[in-house]
């Protein structure tokens, strides 16, 4: 049975101060829904303060980004080792890093880098809007998929993300059926690339423009194991409610119901 996740994704938003009061506000109620892990990924400046705030709590803390060397002159970028204490996850390859840093080639790097220092990786995909209209979305998560996990021989327990393009940020979404069947692609994909029971344990979540509303749509899906919430994450009580809609679809599935 795969635990789902709900990972918030700040992106360039919140300073400490405002960082410390959103996470304040929201930890307790956060704490209280089970059986779904949550997790807050907030600008770097953010982490070290909230990995002492978060230190006893269920709450895990992620990077959203991170450099593939472990220290060198590589002007203002952070590296594995040093978020290593702070974060159990780090989200790789995000379509706006992959858009204006480069990250179509560094994803497989980072990904290797993470796994070595124990570090989870999240690693984003998705199409871009004409590619989903030339009927490319396949070929291009495919080749997005070969390309971040070439030479890597154990997966370990990373995280993929399924992000449309044109649905991030934009208020647009794919169906939960479209991104159910995307989704059983990715994982069909996964036990080609290697086994089945990797495949299987694989979380696969579905991101870009999730909230309280049409989070059921999507958790409610097989193969669907949560969210990446951008914009939605930064509004504590909408995030709790995605939480929350989560946990309730999850506790019904093991039940049966
Ligand atoms: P969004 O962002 O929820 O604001 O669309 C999702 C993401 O970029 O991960």
């Amino acid at each position: 049975m795969r635990i789902p996740l709900i990972a918030g994704n700040w992106k360039m938003n919140k300073t400490v101060d405002e960082s410390i009061a959103l996470v304040t506000g929201i930890v307790k109620p956060l704490e209280d829904i089970k059986g779904v892990e949550i997790l807050i990924c907030p600008p770097f400046t953010s982490l070290h303060t909230l990995a002492d705030l978060l230190k006893n709590s269920s709450i895990k803390l992620g990077a959203q980004n991170m450099h593939y060397e472990d220290k060198g002159a590589f002007t203002g970028e952070v590296s594995p080792l040093m978020i290593k204490d702070l974060c159990q996850y780090v989200i790789i390859g995000h379509s706006e890093r992959r858009q204006y840093f480069n990250d179509d080639e560094y994803a497989n790097k980072k990904i290797k880098a993470a796994i070595n220092f124990g570090i989870v990786p999240i690693l984003c995909i998705g199409e871009k809007l004409e590619e989903n209209m030339s009927g490319k979305t396949i070929e291009v998560l495919e080749r997005q998929l070969e390309q971040a996990f070439n030479d890597i021989h154990n997966i370990g327990d990373i995280v993929i993300a399924y992000e449309p393009i044109w649905a991030i940020g934009s208020g647009k979404t794919a169906t939960g059926e479209q991104a159910n069947n995307t989704i059983g692609v990715i994982r069909q994909k996964i036990s080609s690339l290697y086994e089945n029971k990797t495949a299987s344990n694989v979380r696969i979540l579905y991101g870009g423009s999730v909230t309280a509303d049409n989070i059921t749509e999507f958790v409610q899906q097989p193969e669907i194991d949560g969210a990446l919430v951008g914009g939605a994450s930064l509004k504590p009580e909408i995030f709790r409610h995605i939480a929350s809609q989560t946990s309730r679809i999850a506790s019904q599935s093991r039940n049966g119901c």
